[in-house]
């Protein structure tokens, strides 16, 4: 068959596309497989929002609560709606109504842990929202059996660390904040320290430097969240570090509006723990900018991470799936996904020896 001129470009053309389009598809598979070999701390994801669609219709079933969702499509869904942090609080204390009992809390964390080490998740420093449970009759005892008994099987059943962080509602009491870290003394032991979560208060950071101050007298560590592009951000993040004296700050994307915080944030050493996770189909434009403040943060030697949050809210993506989502939109070098990996480490609330291991670890797989 004869060619005319055109088509034969054409045919050239289309050559090249499809040439070009195998060499990305096996690019993306190369990282793909490079990310998921790397061994990466995850540092901010909350143990509630991990709960799946699947799992939170399963234990409806099976604690013969009124299912709200006849289905795992009704409960997506529903999170789909949240239009801001606020309904997204909602979905997220509505769908954690059945988690009840040790068995389930255990069984919640263990099924997180099981799916993010099959991305390289060695180790995990997890968000609990005490207050929630309590406040709908759950004993702190049964939340803390639960988490424990996680951790003990993720460590002997497929040899992951978990380690917990007690977080604080912003849009509770501050009196109820109290209570909470007065009444988890018996097990302070068992965490490493405290947070702030929820809707973001005006001032907030005021409003629990009491709290934080008795937390830090107890031998607990601290962080707080400063969530994306909320109002008074950057006085937000200034309050957490003068005034709550974290060492973190939960997603502290804004950070980069600031060149004095982002000095302050360098000279203190304070790590950011990112959460790259809103999808371009949900809301248009989030992913880019949150993977371009990733690629920024690395450009400036920040101690940036890469984080779920709440991945069971989030169409169930973890850190590889992040890390592979900011490197198909900014572009990330071998070198930047090591620098992402070690920072967890660097950041995370290890023994200094324990992070040794983790950073050889790291060094060793990036060989
Ligand atoms: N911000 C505030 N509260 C939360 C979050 C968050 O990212 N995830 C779960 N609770
Ligand atoms: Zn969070």
């Amino acid at each position: 068959m004869k060619r005319t001129g055109l088509g034969l470009w054409a045919a050239v053309i289309a050559f090249a596309a499809a040439v070009q389009a195998a060499a990305s598809a096996a690019d993306e598979a190369a990282t793909k497989a490079f990310i998921w070999s790397i061994p990466k701390a995850e540092l901010h994801v909350h143990f509630e929002g991990t709960l799946e669609p699947e799992h939170y219709l399963e234990l409806a079933k099976r604690n013969s609560l009124p299912g709200r969702y006849a289905t795992a499509a009704a409960v997506r869904q529903r999170q789909r709606d949240g239009r801001d942090l606020k309904s997204f609080i909602e979905v997220y204390e509505e769908l954690l109504s059945v988690i009840r009992t040790e068995a389930d809390f255990r069984e919640v964390a263990v099924a997180h842990l099981r799916r993010a080490k099959a991305q390289g998740i060695v180790y995990t420093e997890m968000f609990f929202d005490p207050q929630m449970h309590t406040e709908r009759g759950i004993p702190l005892a049964t939340v803390f059996a639960g988490l424990l008994a996680a951790q003990a099987a993720a460590r002997n059943e497929f040899g992951v660390r978990v380690e917990y962080i007690m977080c604080f509602n912003r849009d509770r009491s501050v009196e109820s904040a109290l209570a909470i870290l007065e009444a988890s003394k018996p097990w302070h032991r068992r965490i490493l320290g405290v947070g702030l979560d929820n809707p973001e208060e005006k001032d907030f950071p005021r409003k629990f430097a009491g709290v934080f101050a008795r937390a830090r007298s107890l031998g607990l560590r601290a962080t707080s969240h400063c969530d994306v592009n909320q109002p008074n951000t950057l006085a937000h993040h200034w309050g957490c570090l003068d005034e709550l004296k974290v060492e973190r700050i939960d997603h502290g994307i804004n950070v980069l509006d600031d060149p004095a915080l982002i000095a302050a944030v360098k000279a203190r050493g304070i790590g950011l723990t990112v959460c790259p996770t809103l999808m371009e189909a949900d809301i248009p434009g989030r992913l880019e900018f949150r993977a371009k403040a990733v690629k920024r943060m690395l450009e400036l030697r920040l101690l940036v991470t890469i984080n779920s949050d709440d991945p069971g809210l989030m169409r169930g993506l973890l850190v590889g799936d992040l890390m592979l989502g900011v490197h198909r939109t900014v572009g990330l070098t071998k070198a930047e996904i090591v620098t992402l990996a070690e920072n967890s480490f660097r950041i995370a609330w290890l023994p200094e020896a324990d992070r040794a291991v983790y950073l050889a670890a790291v060094r060793e797989a990036a060989r």
